[in-house]
């Protein structure tokens, strides 16, 4: 007991969002200290890690054939084990260093569809990477805590998470999700919707980079404001195999984006249609708060406003919300406990 609490007392407890885009670790006391792509280059000739994180990101589809640069987590699962063992790992190492004195107790934020499986190999990774306890939970919660949403009260609190790999809506009362939904879909899905436009419109052939930066600049869920935003891009002509520019327009964007953006609404009112009664009373007073990376695409409040008749607000810093979150449980065993999962 007494050792426990000295130990307890020595380490760097860790809280870490495993996203399907981007991991995020928060140090006790810190904050978030590391904030990476969740992305790993591989020497596929010897089987070892040449890069994790940014720069294995920069490495995207510009590698060499015996270099593979891949996202280990995709569509909000685990894709391959080992490589997501090796990230967790990397990403422990880097923001635990020598000052530790003892193995951390650690809480990880993992997607709420994932299997038992999954989870095991989460859990098997963060042991191989000195844990000394090992704590899950899922990431709704996560993000509804990070949020600051009163989870422990007979209150229904909505939340929506828009991740990379997949979005998930979750009604949270009594420090437990009443009823949730995920769908694989979210920004992965969008930059796949733009390559595939620019590719059926254009003969052009873009990166999904160049796909995520086109989103991200000019990008809607809905039509706001008479912008008449617009972008240059480059890729290679399908037929003629030469690199060539053209201008794509925030409308033809918001078209490319219109399918996943509506399978994200029709999930939301799918999950209000299955909440029950006392608890959408309180969303309709409280309304929904988005979170995740996704929240950020321009117009998608104002579109989910215009949906569902409720109120809705972007969480203050959608890309952390799950660290905060897991970060905060960290300082509460007793809220830690009651939300983790097995
Ligand atoms: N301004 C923006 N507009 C639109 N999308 C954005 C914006 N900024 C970031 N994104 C997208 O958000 C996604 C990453 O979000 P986030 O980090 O929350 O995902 P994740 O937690 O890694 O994924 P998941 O929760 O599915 O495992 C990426 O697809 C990224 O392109
Ligand atoms: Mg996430």
């Amino acid at each position: 007991m007494f050792f426990k609490k000295v130990l307890g007392f020595f380490s760097n407890d860790l809280a870490i969002d495993l996203g399907t885009a981007n991991t995020l670790v928060f140090l006790r006391n810190k904050g978030v200290v590391c904030d990476e792509p969740s992305v790993v280059a591989v020497d596929k000739r010897k089987n070892r890690v040449l890069a994790v994180g940014s720069e294995a990101k920069r490495m995207l589809g510009k590698t060499p054939s015996y270099i593979q640069a891949v996202r280990p987590m995709k569509d909000g699962v685990i894709a391959d084990f080992d490589i997501t063992g090796e990230m967790l790992k990397y990403f422990i190492a880097k923001v635990h260093n020598r000052t530790a004195f003892v193995s951390p107790r650690i809480v990880i934020g993992v997607p709420s569809a994932i299997t038992q499986v999954e989870r095991r190999a989460v859990r098997d990774a963060a042991e191989a990477s000195g844990a000394r306890e090992i704590f899950l939970i899922e990431e709704p919660m996560a993000a509804a805590m990070g949020v600051g949403l009163p989870i422990d009260e007979p209150y229904g609190n909505m939340i929506v998470d828009i991740g990379g790999g997949t979005s998930d809506v979750a009604v949270i009362s009594l420090s437990g999700i009443v009823c949730s939904k995920a769908v694989r879909v979210g920004g992965d899905k969008m930059d796949e919707a733009i390559v595939n436009y620019i590719k059926k419109t254009y003969s052009l052939l873009v990166g999904d980079r160049t796909a995520e930066q086109i989103k991200i600049e000019i990008g809607s869920a809905i039509e706001i404001d008479k912008s008449d935003l617009s972008m240059e891009i480059k890729g290679r002509d399908l037929i003629s195999g030469i690199p060539k520019t053209v201008t794509i327009t925030e409308d033809e964007v918001r078209d490319a984006l219109a399918e996943s953006v509506s399978l994200i609404v029709e999930t939301i009112k799918i999950t209000l249609e299955n909440t029950p009664p006392e608890l959408a009373s309180d969303i309709v007073d409280r309304g929904i708060v988005i979170a995740g990376g996704g929240a950020l695409l321009r117009g998608l409040d104002h579109l989910l406003r215009k949906e569902t008749d409720l109120p809705v607000v972007i969480a203050d810093d959608p890309l952390s919300s799950v660290v905060v979150g897991v970060g905060k449980a960290l300082d509460d065993l007793d809220l830690l406990k009651r939300v983790s999962i097995y």
